[in-house]
């Protein structure tokens, strides 16, 4: 048995009890072609997602920043769940009662995978936010058919998405840390591990005694806190965990 191999099998045995705990982020939806925030892919115009998800970027230039928002959703509206989405929703229904899914995805594949419960870290693209009169509603319009798009109230839409300053939903975040406290297996899929403070629920997790595996076919600053390394596609290594 080569070396990869022995690594998966000694995951898929830590599986099989205890907490299971998936923490996923944009490298889980490369295979279902959704580009990824610090991959050559992610760049818009040769602009960063980083300069476009800001408060300030919106206020600034709310229409210039709803053409990246309505360009990714038309990308994610045509996109598929890849293996890895299904495979984590199999393991969600094979250990009822003990699996958390953790995502800091926007971009719903994981519900479209049929996985229940998800936590949330960073938002939701289909849902629409008043920053006038706060109302909150769904719209899974492709394209948008005007750009910013305006609340019945007229005020500006923006999308229930965490930007670079501001606070995570916390009840999402409770959730997310009571399951990295509790974990007895943590998987971390498909993340740069670069973004606080969801990056730092690897360490939180494995300083509370979990072991840690990193899924990825790249090396992060979280690689420290694993027990294992499985390097490659999520959508190739997390059905070989089922
Ligand atoms: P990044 O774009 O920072 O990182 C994607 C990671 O996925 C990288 O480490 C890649 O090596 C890895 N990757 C690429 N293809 C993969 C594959 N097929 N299988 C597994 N891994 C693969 O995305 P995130 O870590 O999710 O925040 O970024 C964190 C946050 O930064 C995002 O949630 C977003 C962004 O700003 C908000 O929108 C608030």
């Amino acid at each position: 048995m080569g070396k990869v191999e022995s690594a998966t099998e000694a995951v898929r045995r830590s599986l099989r009890t205890g907490k299971i705990v998936a923490f996923t982020g944009a490298g889980i939806s490369a295979e279902s072609h959704v580009p990824t925030f610090r991959g050559a892919d992610g760049l818009w115009r040769n602009s960063s997602p980083e300069k476009l998800c800001t408060a300030q970027a919106f206020t600034s230039n709310p229409r210039l920043v709803w053409e990246w928002y309505d360009w990714l959703r038309g990308l994610i509206h045509a996109a598929q769940p890849n293996p890895g989405h299904f495979a984590l929703t199999e393991m969600q229904q094979r250990n009822p009662g003990r699996f958390t899914l953790v995502t800091q995805n926007m971009d719903g594949l994981h519900e479209r995978a049929g996985s229940q419960d998800v936590v949330k870290l960073h938002g939701d693209i289909w849902l629409l936010r008043c920053t006038t009169c706060g109302r909150e509603g769904r719209n899974e319009q492709v394209p948008m058919e005007h750009l910013p798009p305006l609340c019945r109230c007229g005020g500006t839409l923006r999308p229930a998405i965490v930007w670079f300053g501001e606070m995570l939903p916390q009840d999402q975040w409770e959730r997310a840390t009571d399951a990295a406290r509790g974990a007895d297996i943590f998987l971390a899929i498909g993340t740069s591990a670069l973004v606080h403070p969801a990056a730092g629920l690897v360490r939180v997790a494995q300083q509370s005694g979990a072991q840690v595996v990193i899924i990825n076919p790249d090396p992060t600053p979280a690689d420290e806190f694993a027990k294992w390394i499985l390097r490659g596609p999520a959508g190739e290594i997390l059905p070989r965990l089922l």
